[in-house]
């Protein structure tokens, strides 16, 4: 059970980018440098109880006293701020390659890319970083107070309403991690999730572009218009350019449904729209379990065509 939190998709000890290493480096530093004290202290109070018979003369005392208790006590604390000072991500410049904005809604996040024309592409509960290069992430909030955290990535950043947060971000390893809400901002706090793909960055720019162009899909969207579903999302090039939801435009590229907490899978996009408010409370997004069967099904079809 101890050794479960080393390693996987969302664990600090387990880096995949340059923040994420030094927090890590951080970590074992601390653990070493408190595992010494802790048996020097053990040790001098075994000492003292058990094998020193003879009082301690007074000048003795004083010694250890000023040198356990003020002199090394300094030196180490004085060591490890220097050291921790060192990591801290505001102390450093640098410009970033790629800008990106993320915002916390209740339960979901709302992800800006910034393309190389300067043209804004706006996607959800997802993120997309390239490998080994810089990614300034902007976070913000419209709601409650959340807060963003991919621990194989870098440690965690608030996402404050009214306020802007700054965090950079440097992936150097390609895989799937996971990014979690870490602030309790409601009902379905623990359902706030994404998946974090760092991907080669030849792959990316081409994944980019693809998800700055409108859908492609000729999927009938008959139901999905006619219930209403185009009133809160936006699937760019089609009628539906409703923006209270998460943006739809791409979204059977994504790897997860509902802010990370279902597989985007066929069964599973049907489910989500008919049991919405059972698997994630609170959530502003009506459950349309009551539909017929085959305007659920249509819906689900439509989305899994949104390539
Ligand atoms: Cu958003 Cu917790």
């Amino acid at each position: 059970m101890l050794l479960g939190a080393c390693s996987g998709p969302q664990s600090a000890l387990d880096p995949a980018g340059r923040e994420a290493s030094e927090v890590a480096l951080l970590f074992w530093v601390m653990l070493v440098g408190a595992a010494i004290i802790w048996l020097v202290v053990i040790g001098a109070a075994m000492f003292g109880g058990k094998w020193q018979k003879q009082p301690l003369s007074e000048r003795a005392g004083l010694r250890i006293v000023l040198y356990g208790g003020a002199v090394i006590p300094t030196i180490v604390l004085a060591a490890l701020l220097v050291f921790g000072l060192r990591l801290m991500p505001m102390l450093r410049a640098g410009e970033p390659e790629l800008r990106i904005t993320m915002s916390g809604e209740q339960y979901w996040w709302r992800v800006t890319y910034a393309a190389p024309d300067g043209s804004k592409v706006e996607s959800a509960n997802e993120l997309r970083l390239p490998a080994g290069r810089a990614a300034e992430i902007t976070l913000d909030s419209v709601d409650v107070i959340h807060s963003f955290w991919i621990p194989s990535l870098a440690g965690k950043m608030d996402m404050i309403p009214g306020r802007t947060n700054r965090l950079v971000l440097h992936p150097e390893r390609t895989g799937i991690y996971r990014g979690v809400c870490a602030e309790f901002c409601g009902r379905s706090h623990a359902f706030m999730a994404f998946p974090v793909v760092v991907m080669e960055p030849a792959a990316f720019e081409a994944w980019l572009a693809r998800e700055a162009a409108p859908a492609l899909s000729k999927a009938d969207n008959g139901a999905f218009l006619a219930n209403g579903c185009g009133g809160c999302h936006t699937v760019r090039g089609t009628q539906a350019t409703g923006s209270i939801g998460p943006d739809l435009t791409h979204f059977a590229d994504r790897q997860s449904i509902g802010a990370g907490i279902l597989p985007n899978t066929p069964d599973n996009r049907r489910r989500f729209i008919a049991e919405t408010e059972t698997l994630k409370p609170g959530v502003r997004m009506p459950s349309f379990g009551a539909l017929p069967p085959a305007e659920l099904g249509a819906i689900a079809a439509y989305l899994g065509s949104l390539e």
